[in-house]
């Protein structure tokens, strides 16, 4: 008997056809604003409310990030979990806890953390109203490696639990072998030391000469050992706006206060203006030109910016290089906003609030 196997079409026609549904697929996965009004909270067995800005658990597929919001009632605990993915929150109303490989930060509006990969973690509310949280995690890029993977310990106290998966510090001799044992040893020691918490007392916005001041939230410029997601905030004057610009990945802007809109295009013109407002997420997906614009004359807007820059983007940058990723049009076009943005009047900065 015959054991060859012969498929009627060659190889080449098969792949061809196979990468055109592919970018088919994804195109329809594009999104521009989600807001908060699209994002359902449901009750989980974890004891708190989760709703899905952008993944696939809410229906709207990514590819490197993840977006998600959650609530813990006052008195509430959730049950204890751990990923091979890393996860940053950002604390948008309420006060609460959160506890990592047993150890309790406590959180108000406006606070920002780092869940790294594996670290045992659980949820608390000790306070008299709901606190709220976004999170961002590194999953859909673990998935499509196959390394996705979660383990919820239910209750059980974090003594009983197993530790981080152990690593070798070193091996004897001067071989391939034992340089690669020494410099994943040293990876990993630098990568269980980072930072965990950044309390918005200690936040100081620095302003640009484009009418916004920003800060780091967490970044590896000031101490966070994430898989490459970053986060910082900016806040846009009164009637101004973002330099446009257009580079790959998701990018995405949570808007803690205000409101206004965002040009998206696939041209730097003739594209479309998208409404936004406090609790909604902006995503920039897929190469598009973008533009941000607060649209009130007399408050400023804060949005938290988000995406995956120091690994898969900086990987997407060697690999494609000399293909150029980061674009701006004409001067004309990238700076337009109205008045001169040099002459801000910044207000104090105040925790933000929710609802
Ligand atoms: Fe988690
Ligand atoms: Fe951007």
């Amino acid at each position: 008997m015959s054991t060859k196997t012969t498929t009627r079409q060659s190889h080449y026609w098969v792949q061809k056809q196979r990468r055109a549904d592919f970018i088919e697929q994804w195109r329809s996965n594009r999104r521009t604003v989600v807001g908060k009004e699209d994002v359902v909270l449901e009750d989980t067995s974890r004891g708190i409310r989760r709703g899905v800005y952008v993944g696939a658990d809410g229906g709207r597929p990514t590819r490197s990030m993840d977006a998600s919001v959650h609530e813990v009632d006052p008195g509430q605990v959730s049950t204890v979990h751990r990923h091979s993915w890393d996860a940053m929150m950002l604390c948008v109303g309420g006060w609460g806890w959160t506890e990592i490989d047993g150890e309790r930060i406590d959180w108000g509006p406006g606070d920002s953390l780092h869940l790294p990969a594996w670290s045992w973690h659980r949820q608390g509310n000790d306070g008299a109203t709901t606190a709220r949280f976004v999170s961002f995690s590194s999953e859909p890029l673990l998935e499509t490696m196959g390394m996705a993977v979660l383990d919820d310990a239910g209750h059980r106290p974090v003594s009983e639990l197993d530790a981080r998966p152990a690593f070798s510090p070193d091996v004897p001799g001067d071989d391939s072998y034992a340089r690669r044992v020494r410099r994943l040893a040293e990876d990993q020691s630098a990568r269980r030391s980072g930072r965990l918490h950044t309390s918005w007392d200690d936040l100081e916005m620095l302003p640009t000469p484009r009418g916004t001041r920003t800060t780091f939230l967490l970044d590896r410029a000031i101490g966070y050992q994430a898989s490459g997601i970053t986060m910082a905030m900016f806040e846009i004057g009164p009637g101004r706006g973002q330099s446009m610009h257009r580079h790959p990945g998701e990018a995405w802007l949570y808007v803690l206060d205000g409101e206004g809109h965002s040009y998206l295009g696939s041209e730097p013109e003739g594209g479309e203006d998208h409404p936004w407002r406090k609790g909604d997420l902006i995503v920039v997906d897929h190469f598009l030109w973008h533009q941000h614009f607060n649209d009130s004359a007399d408050r400023t807007a804060r949005v938290v910016r988000v995406h995956m820059f120091d690994s898969l983007l900086e990987t997407m940058r060697a690999l494609c290089d000399p293909l150029v990723l980061f674009e701006e049009p004409p001067d004309h076009i990238r700076d337009r906003q109205a008045g001169d943005p040099t002459t801000v009047d910044w207000p104090e900065l105040t925790r933000p609030s929710w609802p």
